[in-house]
Parts: structure tokens; C-alpha cells; sequence
């Protein structure tokens, strides 16, 4: 394949640019012509695109966000938006479409793949709930940064003798939240793949605090289904110390890619170029054992994956807590 196109889509993640840049500068070193879709689906359907050339990514790995810009776009998601999108494909003479994106995105390159376009899907979002792949792009900087800033407030914390209730992104998935509280040693952690109550929480508090804890830290997952509210005013009033909730955001997201979320990047796109240049195609990238690979994309969404109870329960040893099960 000769002309490519390529497109971020859903929320953007640290080390998209990376990525972009890899399939970049591969195009150019084997005279490939490339072309970026802006807005991702959106900009499919709009015919908004621009050509793609060495010169318009030098030094874009080291910063988040997306040069091609991103988008959830629900007229992707209707007849007309989707076919109309197809005909732009054929207009511009793509012979692959590489997608950097997340679930939803992996959903419009099934539905790409069932209309014949060759495509390749690039794992990128923050909230790893692509459990082909062990990793995907922008979950280590989103952990880095939360870890960063938990660590940064508890010395303030710290020095008022204050608990703080912390919510990490990561829609459905805890594992922004489970990573960063075995890094930061949590004294309690609530997501939503395990059941768990306000009255353990403050047990697990009471616990830390018994042991001499004296700024206990609770950390959430967006998908938790407990009140953060509620959890500080719990703490605050039977363990006796003033808790503050903190929802991290987009400090998560926008954080300077982590060099590992660069080195995916770049790994991946040169393979997603690679791959359409052998013409292979219809296959999502991933990375397992710090091996990259491809796999077919309409296969991805039917592989699971358990929640990592192990790292859970290191965290609850720490403690001298019971172990849970999975
Ligand atoms: O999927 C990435 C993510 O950051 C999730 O963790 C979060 O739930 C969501 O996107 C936020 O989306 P938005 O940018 O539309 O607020």
C-alpha cells in the first residue's frame, strides 16, 4: 500500500503523538503518502484532512494530546455519517486507515473492516480496558500523573493530619486507580470490579490508623459505585479527622508521555506502517511480555481479562488485612 490515512479517536491519551509521529516519519522514510483525518470520525465524514510530512512532527512526541485532534463522533454511529465517511476513504484513494483510539473507536474499525476497509487499530487510551493487550497508550503517564499529584497533595495533607478520598479516571476500568494506590500504599481502595462498602473503607481507615497512620488515603475508580462525598463524610465522622475528596481529571490525560508511553508509540506505529506495507491488514496492535504483536481486530472485544487481584491484595498485606478473593 502506497496512501494511508490515519486518525485519533475518543479521548486522547499521552504518547498519541508519539505514535503519530512513528507512522510519520515511517511513511516518509519508505515514500508513503500519508494523510491525517482530523477530529478523528468526525473529520472522516467532513473530509477534514491534511497531509502528513516529516516536517510537521518534529518534536510532538514529548507532549500529550493529539496534533490531529480527536473526537467521539455519534454521526459516525448512524447510516448516513458512516457511509458518507467510506466514501471520503475512496475519494482520498486510502488504501489503510490507522486508528489510534479506544473501545468505542475499536468498535468503528469493526465496522470498517465489515465494510472492506483495510485498517489497523492502535490501542490508545488511558483506562487499559482493552484487555487484549496488557498495555495500552497513555496508561502509564495517566498512572504517573496520578501517583505525581496523590503524592504532592499528601505532604500537605500530611502536615494537617487530614485524609483525603482521591477518584482516578478510567470510565469502567480501575486499574488507573489499582496502580497508583499499591505505588502511593492506599490505605484503602474501592473500584468498581470488586465489591466493597463505605463501612469496609472506614474499617480499612480505622485500621491505618491503629497502626499510625495519620493521613489516611482512599483511593476510587471513576467507575466505583460509592460516593466519594459520602466516603469523606463516613471517615470524617467516625474516624475523627478532617477528609477533603479530590477528583484527579484531566491531569491525567494531559500529562508530558512517560518515556514508555513514547516507546509504545513509536513501536506500534512503525508496526501498524509495516503491516499495511505488507499488506496485512484488519489487525489491532498490543503488546504482551514486552513483546509487540498483532491480532485480528474483530477478535479483541471478546478477550477478557481478571481484575489483578494479586496487586490488590499485596496492597492488603501491606496493611494486615484479610486477603480478598477474585
Ligand atoms: O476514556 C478516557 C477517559 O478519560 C475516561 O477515563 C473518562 O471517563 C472519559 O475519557 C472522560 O471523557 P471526556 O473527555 O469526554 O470528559
Amino acid at each position: 500500500m502506497r496512501r494511508l490515512g490515519i486518525l485519533c479517536s475518543g479521548g486522547d491519551c499521552p504518547g498519541m503523538n508519539a505514535c503519530i509521529k512513528a507512522v510519520v516519519d515511517t511513511c516518509d522514510a519508505n515514500d508513503i503518502d500519508l494523510i491525517g483525518f482530523n477530529r478523528g470520525y468526525q473529520g472522516l465524514i467532513e473530509n477534514d484532512w491534511r497531509e502528513l510530512k516529516k516536517i510537521d512532527v518534529a518534536n510532538i512526541e514529548t507532549i500529550s494530546g493529539a496534533l490531529i485532534k480527536t473526537s467521539r463522533s455519534p454521526e459516525f454511529m448512524t447510516e448516513k455519517g458512516f457511509r458518507t465517511a467510506i466514501d471520503n476513504l475512496h475519494k482520498n484513494r486510502i488504501e489503510g486507515l490507522i486508528v489510534i483510539g479506544g473501545n468505542g473507536s475499536f468498535r468503528g474499525c469493526r465496522d470498517l473492516v465489515n465494510a472492506g476497509v483495510n485498517v489497523i487499530g492502535i490501542p490508545g487510551t488511558i483506562d487499559n480496558d482493552l484487555f487484549y493487550t496488557e498495555r495500552s497508550l497513555g496508561f502509564d503517564t495517566a498512572v504517573q500523573q496520578a501517583v505525581n499529584t496523590i503524592t504532592d497533595i499528601k505532604q500537605t495533607m500530611y502536615a494537617n493530619d487530614r485524609g483525603t478520598i482521591f477518584k482516578c479516571m478510567g470510565r469502567h476500568c480501575g486499574d488507573i486507580a489499582l496502580h497508583a494506590a499499591v505505588s502511593v500504599e492506599a490505605d484503602s481502595l474501592a473500584v468498581s470490579e470488586i465489591e466493597y462498602s463505605i463501612p469496609q473503607i472506614v474499617e480499612d481507615v480505622k485500621n491505618s490508623m491503629r497502626h499510625g497512620v495519620t493521613s489516611p488515603v482512599v483511593i476510587m475508580s471513576e467507575g466505583s459505585p460509592l460516593d466519594m462525598e459520602e466516603v469523606a463524610y463516613e471517615i470524617q465522622s467516625q474516624c475523627g479527622i478532617t477528609t477533603r475528596s479530590i477528583e484527579l481529571g484531566y491531569i491525567q490525560r494531559g500529562g508530558v508521555p512517560t518515556y514508555y508511553d513514547r516507546m509504545l508509540g513509536v513501536r506500534w506505529g512503525v508496526l501498524a506502517v509495516q503491516l499495511l506495507m505488507q499488506d496485512m491488514t484488519n489487525l489491532a496492535v498490543g503488546v504482551k511480555n514486552d513483546k509487540i504483536f498483532s491480532t485480528p481486530l474483530i477478535e479483541v472485544e471478546y478477550v477478557l481479562q481478571e481484575f489483578r487481584m494479586d496487586m490488590v491484595n499485596d496492597l492488603r498485606t501491606l496493611h494486615g488485612l484479610p486477603k480478598l478473593n477474585g
